[in-house]
C-alpha cells in the first residue's frame, strides 16, 4: 500500500521511489547523456498555455478510434520492457488496466510475461469489462517490435503476435543502441535472473560491441520487409523528423510515433511536444500520430491534441502506478488522466477532441 494518498501522477511518482530498490529506480528514471531531453520532455509541455473559452463548458467526448481499435480517452500505456521488475504480475496487470479503462495497450518485445498470457489478460479483463464503449471494437492492443538480428527470430515474433490476436505492429525505430544511462551504470543495476524478455528465449541475442550493434542495425529495406510480411498495419516509433515521417508514409505505413524513447537514448533532442507540429505538417491530417514523454497531466495531453497528435502513450508513470498498487493503481493513474483531461476540454470550451486545435493555445506560447 502507497503511504500517501494519490490525487495526481506526480504523487505516483514520489510515492513509487520507496516501492522499488534503487537499481531499478535508476533504470525507469534515467534519461541519456545529462538528461537535457528527459526533462525538456516534460518542460516543453510547461512552456506552452492554454487559452481558456469562458462560458462554453459541457460535457466532452473523449472518445476516439485509431486503426480499428475504440478507445474512451486517447490514451494508450507505452511499451515499457520488463514490468516484472516492479511488480509480480506485471504486464499482466497493467494489460487488465487499460482494457477495464477502455484505453489502449502496447506490448514491449522485451516483455517480462509471455506475449499470448498478456493477450489472454487482455481478454479476460474485456469479458469484464462493464464499460465496453462500443459493442465489438475493442481498445487498441499492439505489439511492439524490435527487429532482431536474425531475421527468422523477427518473423517469429510477428506470427506469434498476429496469433495471440495483436492489431498492429509498431515498430521501435529509434533505439539501435542502447543510450548511455549513466545513473543506471553507476547504480550497477543489471537485470534479475527470474526475470527476462521471455518471448526471446532461444533467439539469436544483440552483438555486445558497438562495431557490431551497428553493422546489425535495421534500415528501411527491413521496414519494408516487415510490411511485406504482415497484414497487420505497421507504425513506425521513434520518428521526430518531418522527412522520415514522409518516408514511412510513402512505404504506406499507417502511423508514426513521435517519440525520442523517454530521453533514454540521444540527449541533446528536443522536446517530443516540441517537433509534433512539423510531422502533422509533413503527413497531413489523415496519417495516424501519436505522442509520447514527458505526459504527467490531462492538460498534457490536450496540447499534444491540439498540436496535432491522435493520441498519446503514457511511460514511466505506468510502471510508477504499478509498483505501488499493481492492475489498481495503473487503472486509476489512466482514470486520473481522463477525469483531468475532461475537466480541461470543458474550460477550453472543447465538446469533441477533434476541437482541440491551436486556436486552444495561447499564440505567444506555441509559434
Ligand atoms: C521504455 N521505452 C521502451 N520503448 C520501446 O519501444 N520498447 C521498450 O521495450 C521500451 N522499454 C522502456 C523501458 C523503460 C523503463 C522506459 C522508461 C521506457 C520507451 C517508452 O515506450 C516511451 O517511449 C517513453 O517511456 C515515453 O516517455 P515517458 O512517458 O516515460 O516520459
Amino acid at each position: 500500500h502507497t503511504p500517501e494518498p494519490i490525487f495526481s501522477l506526480a504523487d505516483y511518482e514520489k510515492a513509487s521511489r520507496h516501492m522499488m530498490d534503487e537499481g531499478i529506480w535508476h533504470y525507469i528514471h534515467g534519461g541519456a547523456g545529462d538528461g537535457i531531453t528527459l526533462a525538456r520532455n516534460q518542460s516543453a509541455f510547461d512552456d506552452i498555455r492554454l487559452m481558456p473559452r469562458v462560458l462554453a463548458a459541457g460535457l466532452p467526448d473523449m472518445r476516439c478510434s485509431l486503426l480499428g481499435g475504440r478507445l474512451a480517452a486517447p490514451i494508450l500505456l507505452a511499451p515499457v520492457a520488463l514490468q516484472r521488475l516492479v511488480h509480480r504480475d506485471g504486464e499482466l496487470a497493467s494489460v487488465a488496466a487499460a482494457m477495464a479503462q477502455d484505453c489502449g495497450f502496447v506490448l514491449s518485445t522485451l516483455t517480462s510475461s509471455p506475449m499470448a498470457t498478456v493477450a489472454q489478460s487482455a481478454v479476460s479483463a474485456r469479458k469484464g469489462a462493464a464499460s465496453a464503449i462500443s459493442k465489438g471494437a475493442s481498445p487498441p492492443l499492439w505489439f511492439q517490435l524490435y527487429i532482431q538480428p536474425d531475421w527468422q527470430d523477427t518473423l517469429s515474433l510477428i506470427r506469434r503476435a498476429e496469433e495471440a490476436g495483436f492489431a498492429a505492429l509498431v515498430i521501435t525505430v529509434d533505439a539501435p543502441i542502447t543510450g548511455l544511462r549513466l545513473a543506471e551504470l553507476r547504480a550497477g543495476f543489471s537485470v534479475p535472473e527470474h526475470i527476462q524478455p521471455v518471448d526471446l528465449a532461444g533467439m539469436k541475442p544483440a552483438p555486445t560491441s558497438l562495431e557490431a550493434l551497428l553493422a546489425a542495425a535495421p534500415n528501411w529495406h527491413c521496414i519494408e520487409a516487415v510490411c511485406a510480411a504482415t497484414r497487420l498495419p505497421v507504425l513506425l516509433k521513434g520518428v521526430l523528423s518531418p522527412e522520415d515521417a514522409l518516408k514511412a508514409k510513402a512505404l504506406g505505413i499507417a502511423g508514426v510515433v513521435v517519440s525520442n524513447h523517454g530521453g533514454r537514448v540521444l540527449d541533446g533532442v528536443p522536446g517530443t511536444i516540441e517537433c509534433l507540429a512539423a510531422v502533422r505538417a509533413a503527413v497531413g491530417p489523415e496519417m495516424t500520430v501519436l505522442l509520447d514523454g514527458g505526459i504527467r497531466r490531462g492538460s498534457d495531453i490536450a496540447k499534444a491534441l491540439c498540436l496535432g497528435a491522435d493520441a498519446v502513450l503514457i511511460g514511466r508513470p505506468l510502471m510508477q502506478a504499478l509498483a505501488c498498487e499493481g492492475a489498481l493503481g495503473v487503472a486509476r493513474m489512466l482514470k486520473i488522466l481522463k477525469d483531468e483531461l475532461a475537466m480541461v476540454m470543458a474550460l477550453l470550451g472543447a465538446k469533441r477532441l477533434n476541437d482541440l486545435n491551436p486556436h486552444c493555445l495561447w499564440k505567444q506560447s506555441c509559434c
